[in-house]
Protein backbone atom coordinates (compact mmCIF):
# COMPACT_ATOMS: atom_id res chain seq x y z
CA UNK A 1 0.00 0.00 0.00
CA UNK A 2 1.39 3.09 -1.07
CA UNK A 3 2.36 5.91 1.66
CA UNK A 4 0.24 9.12 1.74
CA UNK A 5 1.49 12.57 3.69
CA UNK A 6 -0.59 13.69 6.52
CA UNK A 7 -1.58 16.78 4.51
CA UNK A 8 -3.08 14.94 1.03
CA UNK A 9 -4.85 12.47 3.51
CA UNK A 10 -6.55 15.43 4.56
CA UNK A 11 -6.91 16.49 1.64
CA UNK A 12 -8.48 13.46 -0.09
CA UNK A 13 -10.47 13.12 3.27
CA UNK A 14 -11.86 17.00 2.10
CA UNK A 15 -12.43 15.59 -1.27
CA UNK A 16 -14.67 12.69 -0.17
CA UNK A 17 -16.80 14.66 1.94
CA UNK A 18 -17.25 17.58 -0.76
CA UNK A 19 -18.05 14.55 -3.15
CA UNK A 20 -20.66 12.89 -0.48
CA UNK A 21 -21.97 16.53 0.41
CA UNK A 22 -22.73 17.26 -3.55
CA UNK A 23 -24.02 13.50 -4.18
CA UNK A 24 -26.56 13.83 -1.33
CA UNK A 25 -27.72 16.72 -2.60
CA UNK A 26 -28.62 15.66 -6.02
CA UNK A 27 -30.26 12.07 -4.98
CA UNK A 28 -31.04 13.33 -1.61
CA UNK A 29 -32.93 16.37 -1.50
CA UNK A 30 -36.11 14.77 -1.35
CA UNK A 31 -39.38 16.56 0.52
CA UNK A 32 -40.66 15.03 3.85
CA UNK A 33 -41.24 11.35 4.65
CA UNK A 34 -44.15 11.09 7.16
CA UNK A 35 -43.01 10.39 10.88
CA UNK A 36 -46.82 9.75 11.48
CA UNK A 37 -46.89 6.17 12.42
CA UNK A 38 -49.79 4.59 12.04
CA UNK A 39 -50.25 0.96 14.53
CA UNK A 40 -50.03 -1.90 12.20
CA UNK A 41 -52.87 -4.12 12.48
CA UNK A 42 -54.22 -6.73 9.44
CA UNK A 43 -56.33 -5.15 7.10
CA UNK A 44 -59.02 -7.12 6.39
CA UNK A 45 -62.45 -6.98 4.52
CA UNK A 46 -65.93 -6.82 6.62
CA UNK A 47 -67.75 -10.17 6.68
CA UNK A 48 -70.69 -10.40 4.54
CA UNK A 49 -73.61 -9.61 7.28
CA UNK A 50 -71.65 -6.19 7.88
CA UNK A 51 -74.71 -4.13 7.84
CA UNK A 52 -73.20 -1.64 5.55
CA UNK A 53 -73.63 -4.84 2.57
CA UNK A 54 -77.40 -5.24 4.18
CA UNK A 55 -80.01 -5.64 1.21
CA UNK A 56 -82.51 -3.44 0.58
CA UNK A 57 -85.90 -4.86 2.11
CA UNK A 58 -89.05 -5.05 -0.34
CA UNK A 59 -89.32 -7.15 -2.89
CA UNK A 60 -86.78 -6.91 -6.19
CA UNK A 61 -85.95 -3.80 -4.30
CA UNK A 62 -82.95 -2.31 -6.25
CA UNK A 63 -79.76 -2.47 -4.60
CA UNK A 64 -76.48 -1.21 -5.59
CA UNK A 65 -77.53 2.17 -6.60
CA UNK A 66 -74.91 4.76 -8.25
CA UNK A 67 -74.58 7.39 -10.40
CA UNK A 68 -72.24 9.10 -13.01
CA UNK A 69 -71.61 11.79 -15.49
CA UNK A 70 -74.04 10.69 -18.13
CA UNK A 71 -72.46 13.29 -21.03
CA UNK A 72 -69.54 15.84 -21.19
CA UNK A 73 -71.14 18.68 -20.20
CA UNK A 74 -72.67 17.21 -17.18
CA UNK A 75 -75.88 17.63 -18.08
CA UNK A 76 -76.81 13.89 -18.47
CA UNK A 77 -76.29 11.04 -15.39
CA UNK A 78 -76.07 7.46 -15.87
CA UNK A 79 -78.45 5.79 -12.94
CA UNK A 80 -77.31 2.15 -12.42
CA UNK A 81 -78.57 -0.73 -9.73
CA UNK A 82 -79.31 -4.04 -9.55
CA UNK A 83 -82.48 -6.31 -9.01
CA UNK A 84 -82.04 -9.61 -8.09
CA UNK A 85 -85.72 -11.64 -8.17
CA UNK A 86 -86.76 -10.40 -11.81
CA UNK A 87 -85.38 -7.85 -13.97
CA UNK A 88 -88.37 -5.48 -13.25
CA UNK A 89 -88.49 -1.71 -14.80
CA UNK A 90 -85.47 -0.16 -16.12
CA UNK A 91 -87.74 3.51 -15.86
CA UNK A 92 -85.92 6.18 -13.69
CA UNK A 93 -88.62 8.63 -12.83
CA UNK A 94 -87.04 11.93 -11.39
CA UNK A 95 -87.66 15.60 -11.14
CA UNK A 96 -86.91 18.85 -9.13
CA UNK A 97 -88.59 21.60 -7.77
CA UNK A 98 -88.66 23.42 -10.45
CA UNK A 99 -90.19 20.68 -12.85
CA UNK A 100 -92.59 17.83 -13.61
CA UNK A 101 -92.51 14.04 -12.99
CA UNK A 102 -90.28 12.52 -16.08
CA UNK A 103 -89.49 9.39 -17.01
CA UNK A 104 -86.42 7.78 -18.75
CA UNK A 105 -85.92 4.17 -20.10
CA UNK A 106 -82.55 2.45 -19.54
CA UNK A 107 -81.61 -0.99 -20.57
CA UNK A 108 -80.81 -4.02 -18.38
CA UNK A 109 -77.70 -6.30 -18.50
CA UNK A 110 -76.55 -9.32 -16.75
CA UNK A 111 -73.73 -11.59 -17.10
CA UNK A 112 -72.18 -14.72 -15.62
CA UNK A 113 -68.40 -15.72 -13.96
CA UNK A 114 -67.69 -18.79 -13.76
CA UNK A 115 -70.37 -20.55 -11.50
CA UNK A 116 -71.87 -17.47 -10.56
CA UNK A 117 -74.79 -15.12 -12.76
CA UNK A 118 -74.85 -11.81 -12.04
CA UNK A 119 -78.48 -10.03 -10.56
CA UNK A 120 -80.32 -7.60 -13.40
CA UNK A 121 -77.85 -4.82 -13.84
CA UNK A 122 -79.90 -1.72 -15.21
CA UNK A 123 -78.50 1.48 -16.50
CA UNK A 124 -80.50 4.48 -17.79
CA UNK A 125 -78.96 7.41 -18.78
CA UNK A 126 -81.34 10.68 -17.87
CA UNK A 127 -80.61 13.81 -20.15
CA UNK A 128 -81.76 17.36 -20.61
CA UNK A 129 -81.08 17.94 -17.00
CA UNK A 130 -80.43 21.98 -15.70
CA UNK A 131 -77.16 22.43 -13.99
CA UNK A 132 -77.09 23.03 -10.36
CA UNK A 133 -80.19 21.63 -9.61
CA UNK A 134 -81.00 19.18 -6.86
CA UNK A 135 -83.03 16.24 -8.73
CA UNK A 136 -84.79 13.76 -6.46
CA UNK A 137 -84.93 9.78 -8.57
CA UNK A 138 -86.88 6.95 -8.01
CA UNK A 139 -86.10 3.62 -8.95
CA UNK A 140 -87.66 -0.05 -8.60
CA UNK A 141 -91.12 1.32 -10.31
CA UNK A 142 -93.52 -1.30 -10.07
CA UNK A 143 -91.96 -3.36 -7.24
CA UNK A 144 -90.26 -1.76 -4.58
CA UNK A 145 -89.26 1.87 -4.97
CA UNK A 146 -86.45 3.65 -3.96
CA UNK A 147 -85.51 7.44 -3.62
CA UNK A 148 -82.74 9.55 -3.83
CA UNK A 149 -81.10 12.72 -5.14
CA UNK A 150 -78.24 14.41 -6.38
CA UNK A 151 -77.19 17.76 -7.40
CA UNK A 152 -76.04 18.38 -11.15
CA UNK A 153 -72.50 20.11 -11.53
CA UNK A 154 -72.93 24.55 -12.08
CA UNK A 155 -72.64 25.05 -16.05
CA UNK A 156 -69.22 25.09 -17.31
CA UNK A 157 -66.85 28.28 -16.76
CA UNK A 158 -63.68 29.02 -15.60
CA UNK A 159 -64.29 30.60 -12.45
CA UNK A 160 -66.89 27.97 -11.36
CA UNK A 161 -65.59 26.55 -7.91
CA UNK A 162 -66.12 22.61 -7.61
CA UNK A 163 -64.99 20.32 -4.87
CA UNK A 164 -63.70 16.84 -6.15
CA UNK A 165 -63.21 14.15 -3.85
CA UNK A 166 -60.35 11.84 -4.47
CA UNK A 167 -59.89 7.71 -3.48
CA UNK A 168 -58.58 5.10 -4.94
CA UNK A 169 -58.53 1.26 -4.13
CA UNK A 170 -61.16 1.23 -1.62
CA UNK A 171 -62.20 -2.40 -1.46
CA UNK A 172 -64.30 -3.41 0.86
CA UNK A 173 -62.18 -3.58 4.29
CA UNK A 174 -63.13 -2.05 8.04
CA UNK A 175 -60.46 0.67 6.38
CA UNK A 176 -62.76 1.20 3.23
CA UNK A 177 -65.72 1.89 5.82
CA UNK A 178 -63.19 4.66 7.51
CA UNK A 179 -62.41 6.29 4.58
CA UNK A 180 -65.27 6.61 2.70
CA UNK A 181 -66.92 7.94 6.08
CA UNK A 182 -64.30 10.41 6.78
CA UNK A 183 -64.65 11.47 3.10
CA UNK A 184 -68.33 11.64 3.75
CA UNK A 185 -67.72 13.93 7.05
CA UNK A 186 -64.85 15.94 5.49
CA UNK A 187 -66.59 19.86 5.89
CA UNK A 188 -64.38 20.57 2.83
CA UNK A 189 -67.78 18.53 1.23
CA UNK A 190 -66.77 16.97 -2.28
CA UNK A 191 -69.78 17.20 -4.62
CA UNK A 192 -68.45 14.38 -7.37
CA UNK A 193 -65.69 11.74 -6.42
CA UNK A 194 -62.58 11.50 -8.85
CA UNK A 195 -62.50 7.18 -8.33
CA UNK A 196 -58.52 6.35 -9.32
CA UNK A 197 -59.43 2.45 -9.72
CA UNK A 198 -59.30 -0.70 -8.13
CA UNK A 199 -63.25 -1.18 -7.10
CA UNK A 200 -63.83 -4.13 -5.20
CA UNK A 201 -61.42 -6.25 -5.01
CA UNK A 202 -63.44 -9.65 -5.65
CA UNK A 203 -60.52 -10.90 -7.50
CA UNK A 204 -58.81 -11.72 -4.45
CA UNK A 205 -61.46 -14.31 -3.41
CA UNK A 206 -61.50 -17.74 -4.86
CA UNK A 207 -62.92 -17.91 -8.23
CA UNK A 208 -62.76 -13.97 -8.07
CA UNK A 209 -66.31 -14.07 -5.90
CA UNK A 210 -68.55 -11.84 -7.63
CA UNK A 211 -70.56 -11.62 -4.67
CA UNK A 212 -68.17 -9.02 -3.53
CA UNK A 213 -69.15 -6.85 -6.41
CA UNK A 214 -72.22 -6.94 -5.04
CA UNK A 215 -71.21 -5.87 -1.72
CA UNK A 216 -68.79 -3.12 -2.41
CA UNK A 217 -71.73 -1.95 -4.58
CA UNK A 218 -74.08 -2.16 -1.53
CA UNK A 219 -71.50 -0.61 0.53
CA UNK A 220 -70.63 2.47 -2.21
CA UNK A 221 -74.33 3.31 -2.18
CA UNK A 222 -74.80 5.75 0.88
CA UNK A 223 -72.37 7.69 -1.18
CA UNK A 224 -71.99 6.72 -4.99
CA UNK A 225 -76.14 7.04 -5.34
CA UNK A 226 -75.85 10.58 -4.03
CA UNK A 227 -73.25 11.85 -5.77
CA UNK A 228 -71.25 10.59 -9.39
CA UNK A 229 -68.31 9.17 -8.99
CA UNK A 230 -65.83 9.21 -12.21
CA UNK A 231 -64.10 5.90 -12.64
CA UNK A 232 -60.83 4.79 -13.49
CA UNK A 233 -60.17 1.10 -14.61
CA UNK A 234 -57.45 -0.52 -12.29
CA UNK A 235 -55.85 -3.85 -12.82
CA UNK A 236 -58.64 -5.39 -9.75
CA UNK A 237 -61.46 -4.48 -12.59
CA UNK A 238 -59.60 -7.05 -15.12
CA UNK A 239 -60.74 -10.29 -14.01
CA UNK A 240 -58.78 -11.82 -16.87
CA UNK A 241 -58.79 -15.62 -15.01
CA UNK A 242 -58.13 -18.05 -17.98
CA UNK A 243 -57.86 -21.30 -15.16
CA UNK A 244 -61.80 -20.55 -14.92
CA UNK A 245 -62.19 -20.20 -18.28
CA UNK A 246 -62.63 -16.23 -18.04
CA UNK A 247 -60.79 -14.67 -20.63
CA UNK A 248 -62.08 -11.66 -21.46
CA UNK A 249 -60.97 -8.72 -19.32
CA UNK A 250 -63.03 -6.36 -17.90
CA UNK A 251 -66.41 -8.53 -17.84
CA UNK A 252 -67.62 -7.33 -14.36
CA UNK A 253 -66.69 -4.02 -14.11
CA UNK A 254 -67.86 -2.93 -17.93
CA UNK A 255 -71.08 -4.66 -17.10
CA UNK A 256 -71.87 -3.03 -13.37
CA UNK A 257 -70.51 0.79 -13.66
CA UNK A 258 -70.96 2.40 -17.36
CA UNK A 259 -68.96 5.51 -18.35
CA UNK A 260 -70.03 8.23 -21.00
CA UNK A 261 -67.24 7.23 -23.47
CA UNK A 262 -68.71 7.48 -26.73
CA UNK A 263 -69.45 11.68 -25.69
CA UNK A 264 -65.52 12.19 -25.75
CA UNK A 265 -65.11 10.36 -28.84
CA UNK A 266 -63.37 7.43 -27.19
CA UNK A 267 -63.77 4.12 -28.57
CA UNK A 268 -63.78 2.11 -25.15
CA UNK A 269 -64.84 2.68 -21.63
CA UNK A 270 -61.25 2.78 -20.53
CA UNK A 271 -60.39 6.27 -21.62
CA UNK A 272 -62.33 9.28 -22.10
CA UNK A 273 -63.07 12.61 -20.78
CA UNK A 274 -65.93 14.84 -18.71
CA UNK A 275 -66.03 18.51 -18.41
CA UNK A 276 -67.11 19.10 -14.99
CA UNK A 277 -67.49 22.92 -13.74
CA UNK A 278 -63.88 24.61 -14.37
CA UNK A 279 -62.05 20.94 -14.53
CA UNK A 280 -61.73 18.95 -17.92
CA UNK A 281 -61.16 15.57 -16.77
CA UNK A 282 -58.77 12.88 -18.80
CA UNK A 283 -59.18 9.33 -17.68
CA UNK A 284 -56.33 7.00 -19.14
CA UNK A 285 -56.09 3.48 -18.86
CA UNK A 286 -52.71 1.90 -17.16
CA UNK A 287 -54.39 -1.67 -18.94
CA UNK A 288 -54.97 -0.79 -22.32
CA UNK A 289 -52.64 -0.49 -25.26
CA UNK A 290 -51.47 3.03 -24.98
CA UNK A 291 -48.11 2.58 -27.29
CA UNK A 292 -48.53 4.41 -30.79
CA UNK A 293 -51.06 4.04 -33.08
CA UNK A 294 -53.38 2.65 -30.58
CA UNK A 295 -56.80 3.51 -30.56
CA UNK A 296 -55.94 5.24 -26.50
CA UNK A 297 -52.99 7.18 -27.85
CA UNK A 298 -54.85 8.65 -30.92
CA UNK A 299 -57.44 9.59 -28.66
CA UNK A 300 -55.32 11.18 -26.37
CA UNK A 301 -53.62 13.17 -29.01
CA UNK A 302 -56.30 14.47 -30.49
CA UNK A 303 -57.83 14.89 -26.84
CA UNK A 304 -55.45 17.26 -25.52
CA UNK A 305 -55.42 19.74 -28.31
CA UNK A 306 -59.28 20.35 -27.46
CA UNK A 307 -59.03 21.44 -24.04
CA UNK A 308 -59.84 25.01 -23.95
CA UNK A 309 -58.55 26.54 -20.54
CA UNK A 310 -60.47 29.54 -20.99
CA UNK A 311 -63.57 27.31 -20.74
CA UNK A 312 -62.12 24.61 -18.04
CA UNK A 313 -58.73 25.86 -16.44
CA UNK A 314 -58.13 22.81 -14.61
CA UNK A 315 -56.99 19.98 -16.59
CA UNK A 316 -56.70 16.84 -14.66
CA UNK A 317 -55.72 13.21 -15.59
CA UNK A 318 -56.77 10.34 -13.41
CA UNK A 319 -55.14 6.99 -14.41
CA UNK A 320 -54.67 3.44 -12.02
CA UNK A 321 -50.64 2.70 -11.81
CA UNK A 322 -48.57 6.03 -11.01
CA UNK A 323 -45.83 7.67 -12.58
CA UNK A 324 -43.79 8.67 -10.24
CA UNK A 325 -43.80 6.17 -7.64
CA UNK A 326 -41.44 6.20 -4.41
CA UNK A 327 -42.86 3.16 -2.93
CA UNK A 328 -41.16 -0.32 -3.54
CA UNK A 329 -44.85 -1.34 -4.02
CA UNK A 330 -45.52 -1.35 -7.76
CA UNK A 331 -41.88 0.27 -8.43
CA UNK A 332 -41.39 1.57 -11.97
CA UNK A 333 -44.80 -0.24 -13.20
CA UNK A 334 -46.04 2.94 -14.87
CA UNK A 335 -43.12 3.51 -16.51
CA UNK A 336 -43.51 2.63 -19.78
CA UNK A 337 -46.90 4.76 -19.90
CA UNK A 338 -44.83 7.84 -18.78
CA UNK A 339 -42.19 7.30 -21.50
CA UNK A 340 -45.33 7.74 -23.95
CA UNK A 341 -47.47 10.33 -22.65
CA UNK A 342 -45.10 12.66 -20.62
CA UNK A 343 -44.29 14.93 -23.47
CA UNK A 344 -47.83 15.52 -23.74
CA UNK A 345 -48.57 16.38 -20.21
CA UNK A 346 -45.66 19.10 -20.31
CA UNK A 347 -46.62 20.21 -23.79
CA UNK A 348 -50.70 20.82 -22.40
CA UNK A 349 -49.58 21.83 -18.80
CA UNK A 350 -51.43 19.22 -16.99
CA UNK A 351 -52.21 20.45 -13.34
CA UNK A 352 -52.05 17.89 -11.55
CA UNK A 353 -52.18 13.72 -12.23
CA UNK A 354 -54.06 11.33 -9.90
CA UNK A 355 -53.42 8.00 -9.58
CA UNK A 356 -53.64 4.58 -7.13
CA UNK A 357 -52.36 1.22 -7.11
CA UNK A 358 -49.73 1.87 -4.48
CA UNK A 359 -51.91 1.70 -1.13
CA UNK A 360 -49.97 4.76 0.38
CA UNK A 361 -50.07 8.16 -0.46
CA UNK A 362 -47.38 10.47 -1.94
CA UNK A 363 -47.51 14.03 -3.89
CA UNK A 364 -44.73 15.07 -6.05
CA UNK A 365 -43.21 18.30 -6.88
CA UNK A 366 -43.79 19.65 -10.03
CA UNK A 367 -40.90 17.62 -12.27
CA UNK A 368 -40.51 16.13 -15.42
CA UNK A 369 -38.40 13.71 -16.99
CA UNK A 370 -39.34 14.41 -20.50
CA UNK A 371 -35.34 15.06 -22.35
CA UNK A 372 -34.34 10.91 -21.75
CA UNK A 373 -33.82 9.29 -24.67
CA UNK A 374 -31.71 5.90 -25.84
CA UNK A 375 -28.45 7.70 -26.29
CA UNK A 376 -28.21 10.91 -23.61
CA UNK A 377 -28.96 9.05 -20.19
CA UNK A 378 -30.65 12.23 -19.13
CA UNK A 379 -33.04 10.47 -16.29
CA UNK A 380 -33.14 12.55 -13.61
CA UNK A 381 -36.68 14.04 -13.18
CA UNK A 382 -36.15 17.76 -13.10
CA UNK A 383 -37.84 20.94 -11.87
CA UNK A 384 -40.65 22.02 -14.23
CA UNK A 385 -43.24 24.33 -14.41
CA UNK A 386 -45.04 23.22 -16.96
CA UNK A 387 -45.23 19.78 -15.38
CA UNK A 388 -48.22 18.04 -13.49
CA UNK A 389 -47.99 17.32 -9.91
CA UNK A 390 -48.36 13.72 -9.33
CA UNK A 391 -50.35 12.79 -6.32
CA UNK A 392 -50.59 8.94 -5.07
CA UNK A 393 -53.70 8.40 -3.70
CA UNK A 394 -53.89 4.36 -3.38
CA UNK A 395 -54.73 4.19 0.03
CA UNK A 396 -58.46 3.54 0.16
CA UNK A 397 -58.13 0.64 3.00
CA UNK A 398 -58.42 -2.16 0.62
CA UNK A 399 -57.85 -6.14 2.42
CA UNK A 400 -54.21 -5.95 0.96
CA UNK A 401 -52.64 -3.64 3.77
CA UNK A 402 -50.60 -0.63 3.29
CA UNK A 403 -47.54 -0.48 1.00
CA UNK A 404 -45.00 0.64 3.97
CA UNK A 405 -41.77 -0.01 2.20
CA UNK A 406 -39.84 3.40 0.50
CA UNK A 407 -36.94 3.84 -1.72
CA UNK A 408 -34.62 5.22 0.47
CA UNK A 409 -33.44 7.82 0.34
CA UNK A 410 -36.97 10.16 -0.78
CA UNK A 411 -35.84 10.77 -4.29
CA UNK A 412 -35.40 14.99 -5.09
CA UNK A 413 -38.71 14.68 -6.54
CA UNK A 414 -41.27 13.26 -3.50
CA UNK A 415 -42.03 16.36 -1.60
CA UNK A 416 -44.52 14.25 0.81
CA UNK A 417 -45.03 10.60 1.45
CA UNK A 418 -46.65 8.43 3.86
CA UNK A 419 -48.11 5.27 4.68
CA UNK A 420 -51.60 5.68 6.15
CA UNK A 421 -54.87 5.08 4.65
CA UNK A 422 -57.45 7.87 3.79
CA UNK A 423 -57.86 10.44 0.83
CA UNK A 424 -58.14 13.90 -0.16
CA UNK A 425 -60.13 16.83 -1.79
CA UNK A 426 -59.38 18.61 -4.55
CA UNK A 427 -61.21 22.42 -4.37
CA UNK A 428 -61.17 24.65 -7.06
CA UNK A 429 -61.55 28.39 -6.35
CA UNK A 430 -61.57 29.87 -9.37
CA UNK A 431 -59.60 29.51 -12.19
CA UNK A 432 -55.92 30.82 -10.40
CA UNK A 433 -56.15 29.21 -7.05
CA UNK A 434 -57.22 25.36 -6.18
CA UNK A 435 -57.12 24.41 -2.53
CA UNK A 436 -55.59 20.38 -2.14
CA UNK A 437 -55.92 18.51 1.43
CA UNK A 438 -54.97 14.93 2.37
CA UNK A 439 -56.70 13.43 5.05
CA UNK A 440 -55.54 10.58 6.96
CA UNK A 441 -58.32 8.48 8.53
CA UNK A 442 -56.64 8.70 12.03
CA UNK A 443 -57.34 12.49 12.14
CA UNK A 444 -59.93 14.40 12.55
CA UNK A 445 -62.52 14.93 10.14
CA UNK A 446 -61.16 18.68 9.20
CA UNK A 447 -57.86 17.88 9.45
CA UNK A 448 -55.37 17.97 6.90
CA UNK A 449 -52.28 15.86 6.99
CA UNK A 450 -50.98 17.40 3.36
CA UNK A 451 -51.74 19.87 1.67
CA UNK A 452 -51.12 22.18 -0.84
CA UNK A 453 -52.53 25.36 -2.93
CA UNK A 454 -52.02 24.89 -6.46
CA UNK A 455 -51.82 27.38 -8.74
CA UNK A 456 -53.05 26.77 -12.14
CA UNK A 457 -50.82 25.44 -15.11
CA UNK A 458 -52.51 27.99 -17.57
CA UNK A 459 -53.68 31.18 -15.80
CA UNK A 460 -51.02 31.19 -12.82
CA UNK A 461 -48.47 29.17 -13.46
CA UNK A 462 -46.21 30.75 -11.03
CA UNK A 463 -43.92 28.53 -8.88
CA UNK A 464 -46.43 26.51 -6.27
CA UNK A 465 -43.80 24.10 -5.02
CA UNK A 466 -43.97 23.04 -1.48
CA UNK A 467 -40.48 22.54 -0.80
CA UNK A 468 -38.37 25.07 1.05
CA UNK A 469 -36.17 26.28 -1.88
FE1 LIG B 1 -54.02 -1.59 -8.35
Amino acid sequence: MAKMGTSSRVAAAIVVVLGLVSSLAVVCNGGKTSSFVRKVEKTVDMPLDSDVFKVPPGYNAPQQVHITQGDQLGKAVIVSWVTVEEPGSNTVLYWSAYSKKQKSEGKVTTYKFYNYTSGYIHHTTIRNLKFNTKYYYVVGIGHTERQFWFITPPEVGPDVPYTFGLIGDLGQSFDSNKTLTHYELNPQKGQAVLFVGDLSYADNYPNHDNVRWDTWGRFTERSVAYQPWIWTAGNHEIDFAPEIGETKPFKPYTHRYHVPYKASGSTAPFWYSIKRASAYIIVLSSYSAYGKYTPQYKWLEQELPKVNRSETPWLIVLMHSPWYNSYTTHYMEGETMRVMYEPLFVKYKVDVVFAGHVHAYERSERISNVAYNIVNGICIPVKDQSAPVYITIGDGGNLEGLATNMTEPQPAYSAYREASFGHATFDIKNRTHAYYGWHRNQDGYAVTADSMWFFNRYHHPVDDSTSAQ
